[in-house]
């Protein structure tokens, strides 16, 4: 087998971080560097708590450091309606087994990048604040990333208001910085990640599993179909899980390379993830956007990741 892709999470945990995390830390075709909390589903305070509970839970091995308290321009604002005041209701978590690093997330990043022998993927799927400050404070690193895989946007349309999306919303001035950069991107954007359910079938699936991690994600994902399902939705939309599980099984995935450029001004555009979807620009592409997945293979992913902790 090649060497596995090292890789940084970055996220708002947040129940569909916490499902993306889980499919990272269970596969061997992956190494988590480290992990770093964003403000965005939640406080950063609770994100960065449910990031620490979550990497118990897991056994995920690696260094933790906090992010920035709030986007680089705007307020933070938290989104208790879809994943409750703590960020991960709906499930007992185990305490905490470490204590964040003393320095920013953005600092971790940059010494993790910095003495990877291998090229590292960063995997941002909250609000891309930490991101930005790592390629604002630490340009010399950029050479050592190969890709950010990450969930935000939406070419088609957004989720949060009718032109963007959640994570490209709450911190539009960092999406701008991270889309400029030259890295090559991968855009799980809402386009796709909305096609990416896990439904109750599955979520049954999950907690037939057996064990703390099953009956944990069974609850979680039970949790988190509450507020979909009040809207229409036949199962959960994994948003960050696609982030992660096109880095290990891209062939589920359809997606198209084009530039995207961020709106930062606008009354009803900001945030918006305008895709030149034609080329009818002279920009040349800085994304690959994803729009379609094979979603029975997708859920599969997720079953099988969490036989991983199958206890016995
Ligand atoms: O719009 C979906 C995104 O917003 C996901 O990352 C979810 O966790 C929330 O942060
Ligand atoms: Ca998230």
């Amino acid at each position: 087998m090649s060497k596995p892709i090292p890789i940084i999470l970055d996220g708002d945990p947040g129940h569909d971080d916490a499902i993306a995390w889980m499919l990272a830390a269970s596969s061997p075709a992956l190494k988590i560097l480290a992990v770093t909390s964003s403000s965005g589903n939640q406080t950063i305070e609770k994100t960065t708590d449910n990031a620490l509970r979550i990497m118990a839970l897991l056994g995920i091995d690696a260094p933790m450091a906090m992010g920035a308290t709030k986007p680089l321009i705007s307020p933070a604002q938290p989104a208790p309606s879809v994943h409750g005041e703590s960020g991960l209701d709906g499930t007992d978590l185990p305490e905490r087994a470490q204590e964040p690093v003393d320095m920013p997330a953005a600092e971790l990043m940059a010494q993790v990048i910095a003495a990877s022998p291998d090229p590292v993927v960063l995997v941002p799927t909250g609000p891309l604040t930490n991101i930005a400050a790592l390629l604002l404070s630490h340009p010399e690193v950029k050479d050592n990333i190969s890709r950010i895989s990450l969930m935000g946007g939406g070419v088609t349309h957004g989720n949060w208001v009718p032109a963007a999306e959640f994570n490209i919303l709450l911190d539009p001035e960092a999406a701008d910085v991270v889309y400029r950069s030259g890295i090559p991107i991968t855009m799980a954007g809402v386009d796709v990640t909305e096609k990416a359910m896990l439904t109750p079938e599955d979520f049954a699936r999950i907690r037939a599993v057996g064990g703390r991690v099953a009956n944990v994600y069974a609850d979680l994902l039970e949790f988190f179909y509450q507020f979909h399902k009040s809207l229409g939705y036949p199962g959960a939309p994994i948003h960050d899980g696609v982030a992660v599980a096109w880095l290990l099984r891209p062939e589920l995935f359809q997606g198209v390379e084009m530039h995207v450029d961020i709106e930062t001004g606008g009354t009803y555009s900001r945030g918006a993830t305008i895709g030149d979807a034609y080329h009818v620009g002279s920009k040349e592409p800085n994304a690959l956007v994803l729009f379609e997945v094979d979603r029975p293979a997708f859920a599969d992913l997720f079953v099988e990741a969490v036989s991983h902790w199958k206890e016995g």
